[in-house]
């Protein structure tokens, strides 16, 4: 069933002028195909992600029942993560559920309340703690490395909460999901005898949202796991195709790794659709986190990436087309455009007359974010911007998949032709060492030490206003 589609005829210099993509890039960049689809096979095992669409039945059964335990005995389910640990669940709940899913009555919704906390602000954990009952309230921890600190710190508010207001019961409300050997949160775990979930080797945390990392969030959400997974194998199938033609994923590699090398630094994401929005997020962090590397395989230094950047249609026209349209030759656009929305809004004939807004009476807000994006594509294209589209029949478990499944698989073709580790990630790593060591965690003295000395301004570059 095709209900997804790629459309790259606008990054082409054929129909968009001297700032696209010419047949002889194209065919020069292609020259390298051979060598990243063999290493994109070869890497089959390696890139374990890859698999999960395929691997999973005897999780998947245990995370459905895990589901349905959820919602039959809480109210409340809280995923406690960040990064690659949260964003997936968040592309899967906006894309799949009602967009005013915990406002619902529980019988329309089907299940617990949803609420994803992936930062450590303290007035917004103190908000969420306003509005639920922690004792009725399932927490999931996720943590690849087990070690990370935001996530860590609010397991450990969570478990202190829980304790004091369920005695010795307190552990039935967390379940965890980790690697199966390593880190801080293994090792409580299996301290404590806690079942855990498992992101499986070769799964990093931006591919993850397959694993029970982001199926245990649709499972208690009801979304359609067995869809998703099929989604993710249907876009798989025409992902491994040898030929730049029939594969979207090379071909969309193909073209950002080409225009990337002639300065274009910027990927903008622009779904008409506020259910796919979140799939933007997510797609930052993938783009960004994946290909934005120092060194390459080779060790030179590259500085490889592309700033992605997310816009929402059609509420970013009135704020970023116009850079978009006029403004450098730095960025190119994708447009995620819906065919079928799950409602429709018709635009009513007014209580008062209203001659000159007459010929909206009758048409369909569906016509009109259409219409818009349709609009805005082709004036970012006359202005001989690289564009493209992605287009989903309606967007559910299937589609979702496959979007999904596209964009990881398309990143990780993109850093094979780049020739970078696609699935480190040394820069977040820092940032990560400079906080352990900052937060006193024991073995990063040294690292404390250096930051003593860099971490004031000089009061001379500050203004006290
Ligand atoms: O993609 C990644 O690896 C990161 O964004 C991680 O998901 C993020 O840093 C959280 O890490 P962890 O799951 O180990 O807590």
């Amino acid at each position: 069933m095709n209900n997804v589609s790629f459309d790259f005829g606008n990054m082409l210099a054929k129909n968009i002028g001297e700032h696209g993509v010419t047949d002889a890039e194209i065919a020069e960049a292609a020259r390298a195909l051979p060598g990243v689809h063999e290493r994109m096979c070869a890497g089959r095992e390696k890139m374990a992600w890859r698999l999960l669409p395929y691997d999973q039945d005897e999780i998947v059964k245990k995370i459905k029942e895990t589901g349905k335990y959820i919602n039959e005995n809480f109210e409340n389910f809280v995923v406690l993560g960040i990064g690659g640990s949260a964003l997936g669940s968040k592309a899967l709940f906006a894309g799949c559920c009602h967009l005013k899913y915990n406002e619902l009555p529980r019988e329309t919704r089907g299940g617990a309340r949803f609420y994803i906390e992936d930062n450590v602000y303290p007035d917004k954990i103190n908000a969420l703690f306003d509005i639920i009952d922690v004792s009725k309230t399932a927490f999931h921890v996720i943590t690849k490395s087990g070690n990370t600190v935001e996530t860590m710190s609010q397991f450990m508010i969570v478990l202190s909460m829980l304790k004091e207001r369920l005695g010795d019961g307190f552990k039935k409300n967390v379940f965890l999901t980790t690697d199966k050997e390593k880190g801080i949160l293994r090792k409580i775990a299996d301290e404590n005898g806690w079942e855990t979930f498992i992101v499986p080797d070769g799964v990093g945390g931006r591919f993850s949202v397959l694993s029970p990392v982001g199926l245990l969030s649709a499972a208690v959400l009801n979304i359609d796991i067995d869809a998703l997974l099929s989604g993710a194998r249907a876009m798989n199938d025409a992902c491994v195709r040898p030929d730049l033609y029939e594969n979207p994923a090379y071909m969309y590699a193909l073209l950002y790794t080409v225009l990337m090398k002639k300065g274009v630094n910027i990927s903008v994401l622009m779904p008409y659709s506020e259910a796919l929005a979140p799939v933007s997020e997510w797609y930052c962090q993938l783009w960004a986190e994946s290909l934005g590397k120092q060194v390459n395989l080779k060790g030179e230094t590259v500085h490889s990436g592309q700033t992605p950047v997310r816009a929402l249609g059609v509420t970013d026209q009135h704020s970023q087309i116009q850079l978009y349209n006029e403004g450098p030759f730095d960025k190119t656009v994708t447009f995620m455009g819906v065919e079928k929305f799950h409602t429709t809004v018709t635009i009513p004939k007014p209580p008062i007359p209203m001659p000159d807004l007459a010929y909206l009476e009758g048409k369909t807000l569906n016509t009109l974010i259409a219409s818009e994006m349709r609009g805005t594509r082709h004036a970012v294209t006359s202005h001989g911007k690289p564009n493209n589209t992605i287009t989903v029949e309606s967007v559910n478990a299937n589609t979702l998949g496959k979007l999904l499944f596209f964009f990881e698989m398309a990143t990780a073709a993109a850093g094979e032709f780049l020739g970078i580790n696609t699935f480190d990630q040394p820069g977040v790593e820092a940032g990560k060492i400079a906080t352990f060591a900052l937060m006193g965690r024991p073995g990063y003295e040294e690292t404390a030490k250096e930051l003593s000395k860099t971490a004031d301004t000089e009061e001379k570059y500050t203004f006290n206003v």
